[in-house]
């Protein structure tokens, strides 16, 4: 059994052309999870990564885990409005759509090293702003995890000088 076994794809959602890459049938196998996690620590472990940024809400889902078997802290990016403290934003574009992202003002000190997490890399909107949070802060942006790429989106042109591994590419 492989990732691609484990990951329902459904066709025109959430809108007609869009294959949905669903990854809660491989959250929901306890073993193909715990395997999936253990590919990514495995490959970002010996990268001195101080923290693990993730963007709502499937960012959690990958990178919590993550910083937990990493023994590292978790800063979560999230939608404005939603985080309590001070923050800082920046806009980006979806592969459906477009939005802003924050993260804590003081979530990330000058010169951490930064690995970034999420279940799929698409056109990389997401990661271009949380790159740019990252960036605002004084981070250095390491790595970035993904479960799933959609390479024919070249989400990685946007991570340029930044080691970019995902698990399973369509
Ligand atoms: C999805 C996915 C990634 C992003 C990838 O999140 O979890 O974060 O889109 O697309 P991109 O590379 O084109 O930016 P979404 O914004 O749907 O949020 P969710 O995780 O809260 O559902």
């Amino acid at each position: 059994m492989n990732f691609k076994d484990k990951i329902r794809v459904i066709p025109d959602y959430p809108q007609p052309g869009i294959k949905f890459k669903d990854i809660t049938t491989l959250l929901k196998d306890g073993k193909m999870f715990k395997v999936a996690i253990d590919q990514l620590v495995e490959r970002f472990k010996d990268h001195e990564i101080d923290v693990i940024v993730g963007p709502e809400a499937r960012g959690f889902v990958v990178g919590t885990p993550m910083s937990y078997a990493m023994e590292i802290g978790f800063v979560p990016v999230r939608k404005p409005g939603k985080l309590p403290s001070e923050t800082v934003e920046a806009k980006y574009s979806l592969e459906y759509g477009k939005d802003s992202l924050a993260i804590h003002k003081d979530a990330i000190e000058p010169g951490q090293r930064v690995l970034i997490a999420d279940d799929l890399l698409a056109t990389g909107g997401t990661i271009a702003a949380t790159l740019d949070l990252i960036k605002q802060l004084g981070g250095i942006p390491v790595g970035a995890a993904f479960m799933i790429e959609l390479s024919y989106l070249n989400g990685r042109d946007q991570l340029e000088g930044i080691d970019v591994f995902s698990l399973v590419q369509y």
